[in-house]
């Protein structure tokens, strides 16, 4: 969906929906009183009538007859006026618009509660990444779908050059999150290792980026015997993919940042095998490759100002004669001995690699996200990922960039005896060890192979793939996407700096 912004005013504006904000208070904001003294005093009659009040959520549709707006939706905000209220109300309207086909849906930005203009860029960027976040859906094969809203439009006054600039970092991020939403989405026959790496071809050949990608057996020429022992059982050949941005030049990268995902681009939990209903959605146990792949893809784009490492180490976890076998003792990138206990304990052996590869290239700091554990999901919910870090802080500058960009982000402690629970009793490390500390003793595996280099890891098992609609309006089932906006809103230049 297009996105653009406007200074129209609401009532002049044409469209086929105008969506406007109402406060749980049921007071209307200038832009909804404006519009009501165009419509005869109808909205302020409506509110408080038909059930409707200014609780969250809650949306009224009127149709406005013969005004340049064919209807209008009241939706209720709650209390405030941040930019996540703002996101979640223009998803709600977005969603609307496809219920009712509409073509041309106009967003008024609800005002802060002072009633004043400040921060309208973010919000008006909000407005325009919840619109386009929710008009989102996964329809190629389908072959009788409706298209899609034509187009949004995000009302607001003030700095046209901010607020421009508002919605086309929103642009951005939504077709990035989207792309990474997609890529969940494919089954596991058509988004294999291969697929994955032809995609960072393309992505590289588009914004000029270096690419490479690693086969089984270079990988195990060059040492990275956990990638290739979670590769072993597969027909599928695995990739190790390495995507290489750099500021164009004048800009001068002063760091690198590695980010690097997990893609397994389905996990049957090889010979530790899953149960049927364990295994059904691990086509999504690639969502944080996705989302390194989507973010790398949006890049050049922003204009990010330092250089960037994506690492996608891409295999299936599958069972053949060749798999490797609970108990098998393997060498990774660097020579570090592990013990495969649990052959579903995959995650954290491919990313070891991944890892120690970063820290080969000397980058200056490393993200992992990673479908990891189900011990996450049980922590936090569907709607939260887990972080873990050696270095707080770049766990904080994450946390800040996860909050800015409505991603709910949680941290979690890296106390020494994660780490201590995962050194093996015939190795220097095991894969697996227990149900106790599942998401953090997961990620001490990975953070041994960091080193000192400063290293966070995301678990996003809970968010990448959504079960039911229980989340933000702008999350639809399926891919969602996840990491994608924090990502991207940790790297994004900062204006004036
Ligand atoms: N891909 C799974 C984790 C997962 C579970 C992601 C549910 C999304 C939803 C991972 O590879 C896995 O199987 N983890 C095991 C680790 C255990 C064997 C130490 C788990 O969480 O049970
Ligand atoms: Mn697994
Ligand atoms: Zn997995």
């Amino acid at each position: 969906m297009r996105a653009t912004f406007a200074d129209t005013l609401p009532h002049d504006t044409v469209c086929d929906l105008l969506a406007l904000a109402v406060p749980e208070s049921g007071t209307l904001d200038r832009n909804a009183s404006a519009v009501d003294k165009h419509l005869g005093g109808r909205l302020a009659g409506a509110v408080g009538a038909d059930g409707f009040t200014g609780k969250r959520g809650r949306t009224l549709l009127l149709h406005a007859l013969d005004a340049p707006f064919r209807r209008v939706l009241l939706v209720g905000i709650g209390r405030g006026a941040d930019p996540e209220t703002v996101r979640r109300f223009a998803a709600v309207a977005a969603r609307q618009a496809r219920d009712i086909h509409a073509k041309r849906v106009a967003v008024t930005v609800p005002l802060d509660e002072a009633g004043g203009a400040g921060g309208a860029a973010d919000r008006v960027r909000a407005a325009a990444e919840g619109a386009g976040l929710a008009a989102y859906r996964f329809d190629r094969y389908r072959t009788d779908e409706d298209p899609e809203p034509d187009e949004t439009v995000v009302l607001a006054r003030g700095d046209r050059a901010a607020l421009t600039r508002a919605v086309h970092l929103a642009e951005i991020t939504v077709a990035a999150t989207c792309r990474a939403r997609d890529l969940v989405n494919e089954p596991a026959n058509v988004a294999t290792p291969t697929a994955l790496a032809d995609l960072a071809r393309e992505i590289a050949a588009r914004d000029g980026m270096a690419c490479r990608v690693i086969d089984l057996d270079e990988a195990r020429q060059m040492g990275m015997g956990l990638f290739a022992a979670v590769a072993a059982g597969s027909e599928q050949p695995p990739k190790f993919i390495v995507l290489d941005y750099r500021p164009a030049s004048g800009a001068g990268a002063s760091r690198t940042v590695a980010l690097a995902g997990k893609g397994i681009t389905f996990d049957s939990g090889g010979y530790s095998i899953k149960t049927a209903s364990g295994m059904a959605t691990m086509k999504s146990d690639m969502a944080g490759a996705a989302a390194v792949l989507a973010a790398m893809g949006a890049l050049k784009e922003l204009a990010v100002p330092v250089r960037v490492l994506g690492i996608v180490a891409a295999t299936e976890n599958m069972i053949n004669g060749r798999a490797t076998r609970p108990g098998d003792v393997v060498r990774g990138l660097g020579g570090k001995t592990v013990e495969i206990n649990n052959t579903d304990a995959e995650g954290r052996l491919v990313l070891g690699d991944a890892v120690a590869f970063a820290v080969r290239e000397g980058v200056d700091e490393i993200i992992d996200l990673a479908t990891l554990t189900g011990a996450a999901v049980i922590a936090l919910g569907d709607h939260t990922a887990g972080l873990m870090s050696n270095d707080q802080p770049l766990a904080d500058r994450l946390l800040g960039a996860a909050k800015a960009s409505g991603e709910q982000l949680w941290q979690l402690p890296m106390y020494d005896e994660f780490a201590e629970a995962m050194r093996g009793e015939i190795t220097d490390l095991k894969n697996s060890a227990g149900r106790e500390a599942g998401a953090e003793r997961g990620a001490a595996f990975i953070g041994t192979f960091a080193g000192t280099t400063p290293w966070a890891h995301l678990d996003i098992a809970g968010p990448a793939f959504s079960e039911d609609r229980k989340g933000p309006p702008y999350v639809p089932l399926g891919g969602t996407g996840y990491g994608v906006r924090t990502l991207l809103r940790y790297l994004e230049p900062v204006p004036g700096k």
